[in-house]
């Protein structure tokens, strides 16, 4: 909006660059499409083909995870992901389930036996753990409206679950590890939820331009409305690390709005936000590699079955329709012009729109979802998986594992 808006943020987001290796990988959840548990092989299959796409513009050899327990696990078992990752020399970034429950013992718990029993083939490939994931987004205004069961987390209880993390891994190789929040852009941007910000290393954003209705979400406009969410997150987060924890397009599905899902849509999405924007430039988890939520009719896998062959060419083309968001932060360098390219440069003008009226129509809220279970469920705001995904979380929410599972079949899709 003003200059000195632009320019922070601009300065902010390469800060954000610069600080973390720019990890590229995609989102695992601890559960198959048909909501059995995943198991090493499962994970290894996914992992193999990750690092060895056709035509990918960089090596995906990086996963986030949701949970580090074990899916039908009554204990502290660990999720056989960790196992996979090893064989594979896949980087992890760790997540702890947070939402609908008052501790995270048993995430601690599970840590701690991988670290005892892999020790350093395991906590060497640690590159980051996410206490929760979108736990302010289901408990926001729009997330309420998309689901009034979700089950979140307020910010004074993420708060106090970072703190245990740290508290438990404290002097020990995972100590070390940069903690972080995933959440949707308009949770980093409300004022109310400064103190997670303030307790991390790092800020995860989920951004799923495709169900910002109301703001022209063709395809043509996504990587314009990427870019003004992204630099509002990065606007918000004062200087900390911004990764992009889950972003992508489907290729199957109902229209949202002037979204249209289809495969030549999800590559050219690929190209606009990925290839222009994140890849070897920020720390990129895509959604998805393979879709596992049989209740979504929306699908983002960008293969079928974990082939090595995309359903679309993968590579980068050199040249890009999406304005040039980045003109203003490349500017920033030369101080006094660049406040005039920010300025008009249409991301810049639109950072300071949507930093002050986020909550109201935030897109990426409308995505999200609802299950009070694990990760995205972008989908899920016309979606069945949204009330079922309540449903179990009600069920399971004494057993966590189980819980984080349910919602991991709604995350994937
Ligand atoms: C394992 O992956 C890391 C990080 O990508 C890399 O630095 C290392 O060389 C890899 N090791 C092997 C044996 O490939
Ligand atoms: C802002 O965050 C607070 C705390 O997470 C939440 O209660 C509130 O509903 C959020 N505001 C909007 C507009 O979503
Ligand atoms: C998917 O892969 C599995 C295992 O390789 C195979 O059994 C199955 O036939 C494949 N399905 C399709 C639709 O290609």
């Amino acid at each position: 909006m003003r200059p000195t808006n632009t320019l922070a943020a601009a300065a902010s987001m390469l800060a954000a660059g610069a600080s973390a290796q720019n990890y590229l990988g995609f989102n695992s959840g601890a559960t198959l499409a048909d909501r059995s548990a995943k198991f090493k092989a499962d994970f290894k299959a996914e992992f193999t083909t990750a690092q060895n796409l056709e035509g990918a513009p960089g090596n995906f050899n990086a996963v986030r995870l949701y949970t580090n327990i074990q899916a039908y696990a009554q204990d502290d078992t660990p999720i056989e992901a960790f196992e996979a990752a090893i064989e594979t020399n896949t980087s992890l970034l760790l997540g702890v389930w947070a939402s609908g429950t008052d501790n995270i013992d048993r995430e601690i718990a599970a840590l701690k036996r991988a670290v005892s029993t892999f020790g350093t083939k395991f906590t060497d490939r640690v590159i980051g753990i996410s206490i929760g994931s979108e736990d302010l987004y289901r408990i926001s205004v729009t997330g309420l409206k998309n689901d009034p069961k979700g089950l979140g987390a307020s910010p004074d209880v993420l708060v106090s679950f970072i703190n245990d993390f740290k508290k438990a891994f404290s002097g020990t190789a995972l100590g070390k590890v940069p903690v972080g929040h995933v959440d949707t852009w308009d949770s980093w941007t409300n004022g109310t939820n400064k103190a997670v910000i303030d307790a991390l290393d790092w800020v995860g954003v989920d951004e799923y331009p495709y169900y910002e209705n109301g703001k022209g979400n063709d395809i043509g406009n996504a990587g314009v409305l990427f870019d003004k969410a992204f630099d509002a997150t990065v606007a918000a987060v004062g200087g900390k690390p911004v990764w992009v924890t889950e972003t992508g397009w489907p290729y199957v599905g109902e229209n949202w709005d002037k979204a249209v899902p289809s495969v030549s849509n999800a590559q050219k999405y690929w190209q606009e936000v990925g290839c222009r924007k994140l890849f070897n430039k920020v720390p990129t988890f895509w959604y998805n590699l393979r879709d596992s939520n049989p209740d979504n009719t929306m699908k983002f896998a960008i293969t079928k079955n974990l082939s090595t062959k995309p359903m679309f060419d993968l590579t980068c083309p050199t040249t890009f329709d999406t304005p040039s968001a980045s003109a203003s932060s490349t500017s920033t360098a030369t101080a006094g012009s660049s406040s005039a390219t920010g300025v008009s440069a249409p991301s810049s003008t639109s950072t300071g729109t949507t930093t002050t009226g986020t909550g109201t129509d935030s897109g990426t809220g409308t995505t999200s979802g609802s299950t009070g279970t694990t990760g995205t469920t972008t989908s899920s705001a016309t979606n069945p998986a949204k009330t079922a995904g309540a449903e179990l979380s009600k069920t399971f929410s004494a057993g966590l594992a189980l819980l984080a599972g349910a919602g991991v079949v709604v995350a994937l899709l």
